[in-house]
């Protein structure tokens, strides 16, 4: 039994695999695919699949994915069948995500950046809107999207929340499925994509949906670039029916140089870090799932690749 780690940068192998040595003893760790009889690997861990991987494990029991999102394995054509699918779940993940959230949403909300071009002109006091006037609307209410409405909440935020399936969490407004979209649209102030990219998913920031938010709503996406239609942004910026984005993924990563979104004064871009799965936890993590798989049980993380998340 053996589990093989592919680094797809170096900074991955000189980042990772000290702390994977360390964390699977006693399970057989190997970073060179050449090295390995394929028929001992029974885990593949990494960020993407490679040419070959359909066929060429035929003891695989599981894939294990780096990252929260597993898009790229589901529907692949190299991704093997006969193996589960276990996405990232660790502490380090969604800490990373809240602070990125939560610093959009006060810069946006405490309009940092027209306070920045105030401060040149006559100093006159105005009131700030306080925070139970700024409805903060979350796509998404799994690992991710669930820790930023309870941060978001703490700060005293109205949130709203919009899943596939109902449900209940405290003093969180929840709105599902196709019909629950419209409505929680309506009632965002600022609108957070943490959403997994699936087919029902895809395209989901539109002219067409985005058009429901309030008129100088805010949209911050970190979930996944295929998920807006970046034609439709930059007319809703202009026109004013968007008031400020933050985006940190893209159709095309890194993003080209001469594309239009770098230049928008209301646009600010990151470099898909919002949030990075860390060493020590996430090694954590993984080794958890290979002791739940092997002692027979489902690891938090298992994913459905009907449902596609
Ligand atoms: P989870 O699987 O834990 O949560 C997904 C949430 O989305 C669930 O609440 C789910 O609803 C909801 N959802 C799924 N499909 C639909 C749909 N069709 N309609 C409405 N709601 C839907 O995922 P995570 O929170 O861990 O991660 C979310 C995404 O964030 C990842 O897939 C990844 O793309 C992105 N991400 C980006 C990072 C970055 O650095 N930019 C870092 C980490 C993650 P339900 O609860 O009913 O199942
Ligand atoms: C992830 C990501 O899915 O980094 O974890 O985007």
């Amino acid at each position: 039994m053996a589990v093989l780690f592919r680094p797809v940068v170096p900074v991955d192998y000189s980042h990772w695999s000290p702390v994977l040595r360390e964390m699977l003893d006693p399970y057989d760790l190997c970073i060179a695919p050449e090295e390995i009889d394929p028929a001992r690997v029974t885990y593949l861990a990494g960020w993407k699949l490679f040419p070959g991987d359909a066929t060429m494990w035929p003891n695989l029991k599981a894939v294990l994915g780096f990252g929260a999102g597993v898009n790229q394995y589901v529907g692949h054509p190299e991704f093997p069948r006969h193996a589960a699918l276990i996405r990232m779940i660790e502490p380090g993940l969604s800490q990373q995500m809240k602070e990125y959230v939560l610093s959009y949403v006060l810069r946006f909300h405490r309009e940092h950046d027209r306070l920045r071009d105030l401060a040149t002109g006559p100093w006159n006091s105005t009131i700030p809107r306080p925070a139970r006037e700024r409805r903060i609307g979350i796509m998404g209410l799994g690992e991710m999207g669930g820790a930023c409405a309870n941060a978001l909440q703490q700060l005293g935020f109205p949130v709203l929340g919009w899943s596939r399936s109902a449900k209940n969490l405290p003093g969180i407004d929840v709105f599902s499925g196709r019909d629950g979209l419209k409505p929680f649209l309506a009632r965002s102030d600022i609108l957070v994509c943490l959403l997994p990219l699936t087919k029902e998913t895809e395209n989901i920031l539109s002219s067409h949906t985005l058009g429901h938010l309030p008129r100088g709503a805010c949209l911050i996406n970190a979930a996944r670039g295929k998920h807006l239609v970046e034609e439709d942004l930059l007319p809703l910026l202009d026109s004013g029916h968007l008031d400020q984005v933050a985006l940190d993924v893209f159709r095309e990563e890194p993003l080209p140089p001469a594309h239009p979104f770098w230049t928008h004064p209301r646009l600010h871009i990151t470099p898909h870090l919002a949030a990075v799965t860390c060493p020590p936890t996430g090694g954590r993590s993984l080794k958890n799932s290979i002791d739940m798989i092997e002692r027979g049980e489902r690891p938090p993380g298992w994913v459905d690749l009907d449902r596609g998340y």
